[in-house]
């Protein structure tokens, strides 16, 4: 399975944080944001990823991940020239999509849940388009989705002033190869941007739009705000302090998805044995 996470933008929202260092670099606590929404493409079960970044990060997101092949995944790198929008990822990443089903995350998004796992791998074995909707008390930030009363969604907008449900998307999708002429076919928006949610209208009205409401037992946390960069800083120390697990880290799912095995595991422990992060790791790995 292939995915794209997303992690170019401006970040203007958390300016002057993101004056010389990119949003999705930012720690949440204890890793750097963006290990957050990787994670959850692997647990999807993708290995074969594609980095979509600002041209002035590029060399950056090169220095954390490399090649990939550390964590058993194949990463390459694409540059967005500007931020034209969620959907461009489809226009630079077309050759990586190669005609395949993809799965794409924003690099801001931080998902969490016992059955997140599950969850993400039926959107990638599903058909058409998946999308994920999560209840909030204020969904006017998000494109929002209305149903009807069966429960079937009939329209989606992007930040509307009056919403007509409390069902935001959250920024993790899976679409078939079409996804990529669809993107070149939708206009652009008011503020100049390939618009996701004109992507998600289009797969809708023809009927290849599956949504899957996420249930109270997940979190889904977004840090596009000073505040909610916190309060996912929060959230994270919280849940690991008190389980001792860690949320986010590539190394300990690679290693319990079986991407790479127990001696590769204690190679990238090594040099970072005398680091908080390399303990746990250590503690993962003593216990088997
Ligand atoms: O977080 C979920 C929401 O994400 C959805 O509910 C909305 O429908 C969707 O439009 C999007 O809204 P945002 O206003 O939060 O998107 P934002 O512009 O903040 O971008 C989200 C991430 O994608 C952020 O990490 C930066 C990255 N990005 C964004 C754009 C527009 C890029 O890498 N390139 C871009 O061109």
């Amino acid at each position: 399975m292939k995915g794209i996470v997303l992690s170019g933008g401006s970040g203007t929202r958390l300016y002057p944080m993101t004056r010389a260092a990119n949003k999705q670099l930012l720690p949440v606590y204890n890793k750097p944001m963006v290990y957050y929404p990787l994670t959850t493409l692997m647990l999807a079960g993708c290995r074969e990823i594609l980095l979509v970044v600002n041209p002035q990060d590029e060399q950056a997101y090169r220095r954390l991940f490399g090649d990939g092949s550390q964590w058993g995944l194949r990463l390459e790198y694409a540059v967005q020239p500007t931020a034209g929008g969620i959907a461009e990822a489809f226009l630079v990443g077309r050759d990586f999509i190669a005609g395949d089903r993809i799965g794409l995350i924003l690099g801001d998004n931080l998902f969490y849940g016992d059955s997140l796992p599950a969850m993400a791998e039926r959107g990638a074995r599903g058909t058409g388009a998946v999308i994920y909707a999560y209840w909030v008390s204020d969904p006017s930030a998000y494109g929002v989705i209305e149903f009807d009363a069966a429960d079937r969604p009939v329209a989606i907008v992007e930040k509307p002033k009056a919403p007509r449900s409390n069902w935001a998307v959250t920024g993790l999708y899976f679409y078939d190869a079409d996804v990529c002429d669809v993107a070149a076919s939708i206009p652009r928006s008011a503020r100049g941007e390939l618009e996701i949610t004109d992507v998600n209208m289009h797969y809708l009205k023809q009927g290849r739009l599956t949504v899957e409401k996420l249930g109270r037992g997940y979190a889904w946390l977004d840090t596009g705000t000073p505040s909610s960069l916190l309060r996912a800083a929060q959230f994270v120390e919280t849940v690991e302090d008190r389980q001792g697990l860690q949320i986010g880290s590539p190394e300990e799912v690679a290693w319990r998805k079986g991407y790479i095995d127990d001696a590769a595991f204690a190679r990238l422990i090594e040099p970072i044995r005398e680091s908080e992060y390399g303990k746990y790791l250590q503690r993962l790995a003593a216990r088997g």
